[in-house]
């Protein structure tokens, strides 16, 4: 693993956005993968500078998401659908972009189908992930096996208490999702994951010197090839 440690989230987006754009300059046609939360906002803010700036183009580039709530229309603000839409998508001009369907009332089916559109495209060759306080990556919880491909997956009541913010109430926040498994996920070629914030600190602890233990989803982040962390200090306090 590649950690690398920053004074502020600043920093950290533009270096996310730089390895975003060494992606793109090297390879146009590239498929990448996308995360939702607060993690990467600044970073799609920086993408969408240097996109504006003429620097990268994602014209020949597709995206795949790692996830979204069941029960959620495309159209809801509360959607992943949404979020990639008004951060990212609305702004630049990727060829296609892929999130999964949550609405589908064949979820199994959708799930294997999410899969094979991702193969079909030949995998995805860098993948950006932000990291849940209890180590998840994409929606998998603690205990999600690691060879899951897209799957169904029930929130962990610390998720659903994180992500109440995005929602009036915590009642409000859905208990399941379909989100990529961590075989997709440690199959794309290169990963970056970001976190900041003194709440990512243990997780981060756990994923860098922990045991490779499903119970830390992340920590399989150890065996991947290439895998950078961008942290903040607070993030990395424990390190
Ligand atoms: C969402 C996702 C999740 C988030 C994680 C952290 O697409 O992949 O793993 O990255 O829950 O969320 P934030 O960044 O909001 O703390």
């Amino acid at each position: 693993m590649n950690i690398v440690v920053f004074e502020n989230t600043d920093q950290l987006a533009k270096a996310c956005a730089c390895i975003f754009a060494h992606q793109l300059l090297t390879k146009p046609n590239s498929v990448l993968g996308f995360a939702t939360g607060s993690s990467p906002i600044k970073s799609y803010e920086e993408m969408v500078k240097l996109f504006r700036d003429g620097v990268i183009d994602f014209k020949e580039a597709v995206s795949f998401n790692l996830d979204e709530y069941i029960g959620v229309s495309e159209e809801s603000p509360v959607s992943y659908h949404y979020f990639m839409h008004d951060m990212l998508f609305r702004h630049v001009n990727l060829k296609k972009t892929h999130v999964p369907n949550g609405l589908d009332k064949d979820m199994e089916k959708s799930c294997r189908e999410y899969d094979a559109l991702i193969a079909s495209f030949g995998g995805i060759d860098l993948q950006l992930l932000g990291i849940g306080r209890n180590g998840h990556i994409g929606f998998n919880e603690p205990d999600s096996i690691f060879s899951a491909g897209t799957q169904v997956v029930q929130l962990t009541k610390s998720t659903i208490e994180a992500n109440t913010r995005f929602f009036d109430k915590e009642e409000d926040v859905p208990k399941t999702a379909i989100s990529m498994g961590v075989k997709n996920i440690f199959k794309a070629r290169k990963i970056v994951l970001v976190a900041n914030g003194e709440d990512k600190k243990e997780a981060i602890f756990n994923t860098v010197k922990g045991e490779i233990d499903p119970k830390v989803p992340a920590s399989i982040l150890q065996l991947h090839p290439d895998c950078t962390l961008l942290l903040d200090k607070a993030a990395a306090a424990l390190l």
